[in-house]
């Protein structure tokens, strides 16, 4: 793997406040919370959780259908808002939102719940209520979250759509779910420019019967069409609106929210969310992994259009009572150091990021990140893909400075919240690992057969216990629920991934299964041989995919950006070729290294291999390019071929 085998423990400093500060607790909690998970996530619950009519049932496991708090009912919006009001929490700071233009704004406490009673208000007004669906389709602003708390606080069930998506995949959701209701603004910015939002809205509804309404923000004043007796100002409906409203309780199982996420085949799949187990896991990872404190500032780049801002955005952190950041725009507008000038300006404590981001920031030059001072953060975090190592390092020490504990945190859409990931205080950290499992949480990496692994050896990575805040099906497939996730292990949660345990019992993430290699009969990771290039110093960011070959089985083929300021020559090929054959062994020397301006990626920030072996095989790129985030990068990389 990478040369750095160092481990990085959590100063005593740090330990010392920490909600969980050794490894004796955590082993403690952990061993507990899976010899008898009923006990512990019932306490969960209970602790956590401001129920309206008790539970009967903790679970009932049917497998693959689970059935978490049974005979219980709550409000989630009631558990995000209004439980802090009659605490020291009232006039808190739930929200500060900075628009990439610069405005700032506070959501109090005591505001989210006018906000979001106002609007749930607006929607019953609609004839919105229990088990409507709901699309929104909105920039990062604070309305984007008062849309969302609204629905749970009705029933309704929200999907949430990316604001980058196209008109076309806009469509596609709001016709899989039949949605009624859209809300959307008139514009987001975004490098300095209006995203269109509702002309793109305009332009999906044409096909969409079931939509009766749009609600539309006035977000940037730009020039839109409003068509009678469909489109709705916000601020028009919201000022006729009443400020209090009474959350009605709906059962712990009733949907939340609808998210799609794209597979490997097929149109992208609507994850079905659901309320309380949803929540509870949101919620108690958030406490432990973020180590919440009454005074933190939280930042998380991620988008609400992800699940990692529905659970690390909204309903982890407002059920927590945490004050959240929210940023509109890009993070190199006006400049490349947008994130750390606001880190300094609003005094952010915890930030939570993609190695994706990272990356970038290491390629745009630490030169941008030095003329700050980040003195506020404590904790840094990092999701959605296996970090390199190097990428690690440079986050530890030029973000961190050497101070803050980093958590790696490994889930899915498909899990709602955290499932493997260092606790800040207590576990020592391998850059490159996720380390080990949350509470009540039960990965196991195994082979074929669905058998246990000797630790060092890969496998693939299944979850082999319910847990609360897991995917309850697909909306309107549970058929493909079924196939896709328990069908590889019958009863058995399969999460797509491969993965190995080192000695310790940590977990390393190889990857997504389709993107292990095999070359020569030897397994390889795409990330492993990312993680070698990266290492390279002139290296910016690198995709290694297997490329079909009659003697190898496959062979390995890497395309590469450079750090500015590097010439792409044939030297530079083989002394990369050199490199990772040194990194990892002969075996894993490229066969072909490619330079590239871009890769290309979705617009979470995953790069789409699949593209890139249609290209390095030289064939046309087919398939699903809707989740694409750049196509001229695709048509750059095949001009050159
Ligand atoms: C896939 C899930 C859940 C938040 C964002 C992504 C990969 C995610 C890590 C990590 C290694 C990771 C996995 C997983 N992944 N986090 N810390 N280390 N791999 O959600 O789009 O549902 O993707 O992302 O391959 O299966 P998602």
């Amino acid at each position: 793997m990478s040369r750095e085998k160092r481990v990085f423990k959590p100063s005593a400093e740090f330990a010392s406040q920490a909600n969980l500060g050794s490894m004796a607790a955590y082993k403690r909690l952990y061993t507990e919370s899976v010899n008898s998970p009923e006990k512990f996530w019932e306490k969960q619950a209970k602790e956590l959780l401001v129920w309206r009519r008790q539970f009967k049932k903790v679970l009932k496991w049917k497998a693959p259908h689970a059935e978490w708090f049974g005979g219980g009912a709550l409000n989630v919006c009631e558990n995000c808002v209004d439980r802090h009001l009659k605490t020291e929490r009232a006039n808190k700071a739930a929200l500060i939102f900075e628009g990439e233009p610069g405005d700032v704004r506070t959501v109090t406490y005591k505001q989210l719940y006018f906000h979001t009673s106002r609007l749930a208000h607006v929607f019953e007004n609609m004839g919105i209520g229990q088990g409507d669906r709901v699309a929104i389709y909105m920039p990062m602003v604070p309305e984007a979250v008062f849309a969302m708390l609204a629905c749970a606080r009705v029933g309704a069930i929200h999907t949430v759509v990316f604001g980058g998506f196209s008109a076309e995949s806009l469509k596609d959701r709001i016709n899989d779910c039949g949605a009624k209701l859209v809300i959307t603004a008139d514009g987001s910015w975004r490098r300095g420019k209006i995203v269109p939002l509702k002309q793109t809205v305009d332009a999906a509804i044409e096909k969409t019967p079931t939509v009766q309404t749009v609600l539309v923000l006035r977000r940037c004043g730009n020039d839109i069409k409003m068509r009678d007796g469909r489109d709705v100002w916000w601020h028009d409906a919201w000022l006729g609106a009443p400020n209090h409203h009474k959350p009605k309780a709906f059962p712990s199982e009733h949907p939340l929210f609808i998210l799609y996420t794209s597979g490997s085949t097929g149109k992208p799949k609507g994850v079905l969310h659901t309320s309380a187990g949803y929540l509870l896991g949101a919620k108690l990872s958030s406490q432990y992994v973020f180590d919440l404190k009454e005074d933190d500032l939280y930042f998380c780049s991620a988008d609400i259009g992800w699940i990692t801002g529905h659970s690390y955005v909204v309903y982890g952190l407002l059920s927590n009572g945490a004050t959240v950041f929210l940023y509109e725009g890009a993070p190199n507008q006006p400049g490349p150091d947008r994130f750390w000038q606001m880190i300094d300006r609003h005094g952010i404590t915890i930030f939570y990021t993609a190695p994706t981001a990272i990356r970038a920031f290491m390629r745009w030059g630490d030169n941008y990140v030095l003329s700050h001072h980040l003195k506020s953060l404590r904790l840094l975090g990092s999701v959605g893909e296996p970090i390199n190592p190097e990428a690690w390092m440079w986050y530890y020490r030029m973000i961190g400075k050497k101070k803050c504990p980093i958590v790696d945190t490994w889930w899915q859409t498909e899990t709602g919240s955290i499932m493997i990931t260092p606790l800040p205080g207590a576990t020592p950290c391998k850059p490159g690992s996720a380390t080990l499992p949350f509470f009540g949480i039960s990965p196991k990496v195994v082979d074929d057969k669905g058998k246990e692994v000797p630790k060092g050896s890969g496998g693939k990575l299944i979850i082999d216990k319910p847990w609360p805040s897991m995917l309850r099906t697909l909306w309107g497939d549970d058929e493909r629920f079924k196939n896709t996730y328990f069908s590889e292990y019958p009863g058995v949660y399969f999460t797509g991934d491969g993965a190995r345990q080192d000695k310790d019992g940590y977990f390393w993430i190889v990857g997504r299964i389709d993107d292990v290699l095999n070359i020569s009969g030897h397994r390889l990771g795409t990330a492993e041989v990312e993680s070698a290039l990266v290492a390279h110093p002139k290296v910016a960011e690198a995709a290694a995919i297997g490329r079909p070959d009659e003697l190898k089985g496959q062979s390995l083929v890497v395309f590469v950006t450079l750090k500015a300021g590097n010439e792409p020559n044939d030297d530079l090929k083989e002394e990369l070729r050199n490199h990772v054959g040194k990194e990892i062994g002969a075996i894993a020397k490229p066969d072909v290294v490619r330079f590239a301006a871009a890769l290309p990626k979705t617009r979470s920030g995953k790069i789409m291999r699949r593209i890139l072996k249609e290209i390095a095989a030289g064939k046309e790129v087919k398939g699903d390019t809707t989740t694409l985030e750049d196509f001229a990068v695709v048509a750059a990389l095949q001009a050159d071929d």
